[in-house]
Parts: C-alpha cells; structure tokens; sequence
C-alpha cells in the first residue's frame, strides 16, 4: 500500500536489536561449516520449523544454542555486516546494538575477540551504508549478580567504545533488584544504562529498573499500561520505550497483532518506538514490523513520523546529531 512504502521509507533508528537475534539459519550453517561445528538441523527449512514459541523461554533456548556456532573475530563482523545490509535497506540511519558477552565467554570466546569483531562490523557499516552505530553490553539476568560484575570488569578496556550496559535473557523470577549495584557501577564509568522490563514481567519490574537502576531507556515495557500512575511517570519523564511487535506476537506476549499496545502507547503520549528484537527468529526486520502495525490500519501517516521521530529522539546520539536526523 501506500502507507506501506511511506513507512519503509522513512529515515529510521534501531534501539532494540539483539545482534545474536539477527543470525539467520542459512548463517548458522555457513558458520557452522567453516568453523566445523555439528549443528542439531539438516536444513535450513528443519531450523524455521523449530522457531515456534510460546513463551520467551522457548525461544531463549533455540537462541542461545544458535549462538554456538559464533566463534571467531571473522564471524562476529559478518553477523554484524549482514545485520547493517538488512537495516540500510530498510533505511535504518542509526542502529545501537545489543551484545550479549556471557553467552560466548562461557564457552570460552574472549570479550575482545566478540567486541572487536562487532566493532569491525559496525566500522564497515559506517563506511559502506553511512549507518552510525553503538554497541550496548547486555548482561543475561538468569545468571549471578557476580557474574555481570566479571563481565563488566572484562569491558573495562572497551568503556570508550561501548555506549551503555542493559539487562536482558529470562526476566520472571529475576527482578531488576538483582543488578542493582552492577548498574551503579557501570553508570560510575560512564555508561547508558536500558533494561528489559515488563515484557513477561510485572510492571513492578518496570518501576524497579526506573528506582533501582535509574535506567536511560526502557526495552519492551508492554506491561506498564497495567498501571496507570506508571503510565503518567513515563509519559512525563519522557522515557523512551523500545517496542518490538513481532517478537510480541511471537512470544506470545500479544495474542494477535491487531491486540498490539503501541497505538495505546502513543495516545498516552508514551514515547514508543518500533524495533526488531531479534529479527532472524521472529520473522521480520524492522520494516516488517512497522509494517505489520500498519496493517491494523489504526496508526496515521503522521503517527509513523512519530513513531520514527522517537527513534532519533530515544537515541544516545548526542543533540547535535538527534537533530541532524529530525
Ligand atoms: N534476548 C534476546 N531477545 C530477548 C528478549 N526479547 N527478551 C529477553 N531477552 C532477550
Ligand atoms: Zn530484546
């Protein structure tokens, strides 16, 4: 339609995207063949077939052994490069990136071999496709408070190079009370600080990571609409909230797209925006998911200008280059 290539066009930022999330199979099998590492598919189809989910936990599960096949500095940048090709053509002008180090440290990957591998990736990006990007370090909430602190210790020689720590993997029963201090400690060197809340979990989690971790930006958010006084707060402190439609429908935090909050969001005067979350598992980079919003037909033009204008806006780009975009 012509909504529909209105909103493909629109100049556009990233703020939630899991760089783990974008490895398509057809990646893992070439990175399993050059790494010579057995995979648990025949096929590229075997692989989409096991991508159904109830839950965030199932899809946590697959995720989480995908990641297996990423080993070397080499693979880090092509599964870096490959998610800038899809954003360009999506005209993504500006992307910040989660990472999630633990998932490779665990099994024995330096942190510098995945962040300068990233790094290089998002240097390509910026000279092939003028894209901007920066690179937040997620630490993974089912693991020990201790644990994160390691990670954070192990960026220590990459502070000026990453933008900002957020907290991401299972959030029920892992309330964001857990990273209390490590969040104090990242703030104290510098860093952004974004969490996942309210996506499975209670809005009592959103309100801990506003309280307890003083976060920049709120990734997903979903379920503080079940109160309205925490509505009113990120509605007036202008909190930008990270979106992510059809990972919403995917995990099933949505029963069906048509039931998808954001409309509500920005009649609240929430600043929402739409992003991809882990676009090789949920169907979808993130013109397909403003596109799947469009398809409601509830949201205007005028809202998806909107809808993108919070995307610069919700940025850690400094003012100058916010502005630049707008
Ligand atoms: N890791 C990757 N994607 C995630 C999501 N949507 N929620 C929590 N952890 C994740
Ligand atoms: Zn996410």
């Amino acid at each position: 339609s012509d909504l529909d290539s209105f909103v493909a066009g629109l100049p556009k930022a990233e703020l939630h995207l899991h760089i783990e999330g974008s490895l398509e199979p057809e990646q893992m099998f070439e990175f399993a063949r050059r790494n010579r590492i057995d995979i648990p598919f025949a096929s590229v189809e075997e692989v989409r077939a096991a991508y159904s989910f109830s839950r965030l936990q199932d899809f946590l599960d697959i995720y989480y052994q995908g990641a297996n096949v990423l080993r070397t500095e080499e693979d880090f940048r092509d599964l870096a490069r490959a998610y800038f090709a899809r954003a360009a053509a999506d005209n993504v002008r500006h992307a910040e990136i989660f990472f999630d180090p633990q998932t490779h440290t665990a099994r024995g990957i330096p942190f510098g071999v995945v962040a300068d591998g990233l790094l290089a990736g998002m240097a390509d990006a910026q000279a092939e496709h003028g894209i901007t990007s920066r690179l937040i370090l997620c630490f993974l909430r089912h693991l020990e408070e201790a644990d994160a602190f390691e990670t954070l210790e192990q960026a220590a020689p990459y502070y000026d190079r990453i933008a900002g720590v957020g907290l991401d993997s299972s959030e029920l029963g892992h309330p964001p009370e857990k990273f209390a201090r490590v969040f104090a400690a990242a703030r104290s060197h510098g860093l952004k600080l974004v969490a996942h809340a309210g996506e499975e979990g209670p809005p009592e989690y959103v309100a801990q990571a506003l309280d307890l971790l003083e976060i920049d930006r709120l990734d997903h958010g979903n379920r503080s609409l079940e109160d309205p006084l925490l509505v009113t707060r990120l509605a007036r402190s202008g909190m930008t909230l990270t979106v992510c439609p059809l990972s919403n429908l995917k995990l099933c935090v949505v029963e069906d797209i048509r039931q998808h909050p954001i409309e509500r969001m920005l009649r609240l005067g929430l600043r929402a925006t739409i992003n991809s979350d882990d676009p090789a598992y949920f169907g979808g980079y993130v013109n397909d998911n403003y596109r799947a919003i469009a398809g409601n037909g509830t949201l205007s033009a005028q809202d998806f200008v909107t809808l993108a204008r919070h995307s610069f806006l919700g940025s850690f780009l400094p003012d100058g280059e916010v502005s630049a975009h707008l």
